[in-house]
């Protein structure tokens, strides 16, 4: 292992009824409150009254930015550093998925730098403080409720960025699995790819002696497996929200990831195409990550073999490290495929017209990945592969 410090500074509450649990932990941070929340589906299922409801006992004074986009967009990001400046206010609470709270950390961040909050994410500037936020999650998926960081969409200049600082975890966050009952199938599907897609981030490294991280990491995708299909048909059922809930937080909250460094290229890739064609991350993920596998099976046969049996239960008697690999990356895709997640650039309707385009954004700050270095020819032929 690498040497390592971990410190994750976020109080997770999570359980069912929990979400009153704002009545006491709010008041500690202070009394105005910006509540961040998305395009309505916390209005239509309740949540919204109920949140409404506990800020009014509490006394707090709240203000609303509301509409935040799916792949959030900077200029709602600057709206929201805007009302913080004018309310002056104490805490953020963010109720949504992960492009609420990604929102609600860069507003945090924002609201306490001179300049304009977009020289963050373009490394221009670091975080040096930021509000306290607040969240109450919605959708499990990004395991942004538990960590620091925040994707944040530009759609002047088509770039998706993100920027990762101690000062914007949660200082608190709560998770109720009935508060995703009502997260239909497909962003069901998509919040499920995505935290499969952080585990597999994770197991692509080079460092050794990781028995311990790599069966967490195995665990986590093998409950993924066992539950995924059940839920797609059972969208109400609290164990099984229950369990993909904590897999959506233990994924990305640096418990799995300690003493080495991920690889991390795959997610470098989607963003550019979400960044140009404003596609959901979870589906852009379910098509590159095979491909990305099956590009660098080379590097490292045996962790691809690993997987394939520990994961997938290929069995592995006679076969080379590289067919055994194969296998797994197989199941992969027929597992995703499974569960109705998208397999091809071309579900999405994208041709090869923009690829270029794509490839350039993913070099901005130079190569990526740790498990295996690309360039832009590398990247271009990963997108060639899943057109
Ligand atoms: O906007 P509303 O009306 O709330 O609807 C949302 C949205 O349309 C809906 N939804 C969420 N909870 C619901 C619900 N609908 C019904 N019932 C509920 N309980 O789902 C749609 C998608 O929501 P969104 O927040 O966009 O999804 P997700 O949590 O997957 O977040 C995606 C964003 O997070 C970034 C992605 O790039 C993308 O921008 N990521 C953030 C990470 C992080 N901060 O650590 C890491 C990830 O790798 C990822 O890049
Ligand atoms: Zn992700």
């Amino acid at each position: 292992m690498e040497t390592f410090a971990f410190q994750n500074p976020t109080k997770l509450i999570f359980g069912k009824n929990t979400t009153e649990a704002l009545k006491t932990e709010l008041p500690k941070y202070g009394n105005k409150v910006l509540l961040v929340y998305g395009g309505g589906s916390i209005k239509r299922t309740g949540l919204y009254d109920q949140v409404i409801g506990y800020l009014k006992e509490i006394g707090a004074q709240v203000t609303e930015l509301a509409g935040v986009e799916p792949n959030p967009r900077l200029t709602t990001v600057h709206k929201g550093v805007e009302l913080c400046r004018q309310n002056n206010i104490d805490i953020i609470l963010a109720v949504g998925g992960g492009s609420v709270i990604d929102c609600s950390k860069a507003i945090a961040a924002g609201s306490t730098y001179d300049g304009d909050v977009w020289d963050i994410l373009t490394r221009k500037a670091t975080v040096q403080a930021a509000l306290p936020l607040a969240v109450v999650l919605t959708m499990a998926a990004t395991g942004s409720e538990m960590n620091g960081g925040s994707v944040i969409s530009n759609t002047e200049t088509e770039e998706k960025l993100s920027f990762g600082s101690p000062f914007t975890y949660p200082a608190f966050s709560i998770l109720d699995p009935q508060n995703t009952f009502s997260l239909p199938k497909d962003q069901t599907v998509y919040g499920m790819v995505d935290m499969m897609s952080h585990v597999l981030e994770h197991y692509f490294h080079l460092e050794e002696n990781t028995p311990v991280q790599d069966g967490f990491c195995e665990t986590l995708l093998r409950t993924v497996i066992e539950t995924g299909p059940k839920l797609i048909n059972d969208l109400e059922n609290y164990e099984l929200r229950e369990s993909i809930m904590y897999v959506g937080t233990l994924a990305l909250n640096g418990m799995v990831s300690m003493g080495f460094r991920g690889d991390w290229a795959t997610h470098n890739i989607e963003h550019a195409v979400s960044a140009v064609y404003d596609i959901p991350h979870g589906g852009g993920l379910a098509i590159l990550f095979p491909n990305w596998m099956k590009y660098n099976l080379h590097v490292k046969p045996e962790r691809f073999k690993k997987l394939a049996v520990n994961v997938f239960g290929i069995d592995a008697n006679g076969k080379t490290d590289t067919q055994v690999g194969e296998e797994g990356i197989g199941a992969l895709r027929a597992f995703w495929n499974s569960i109705g997640a998208p397999s091809r650039l071309a579900d999405y309707d994208i041709d090869d017209s923009k690829l270029e385009l794509m490839a350039e954004k993913t070099v901005k700050f130079g190569p990526f990945g740790n498990f295996a270095k690309l360039d832009k020819e590398d990247v271009l032929e990963i997108y060639r592969l899943s057109l």
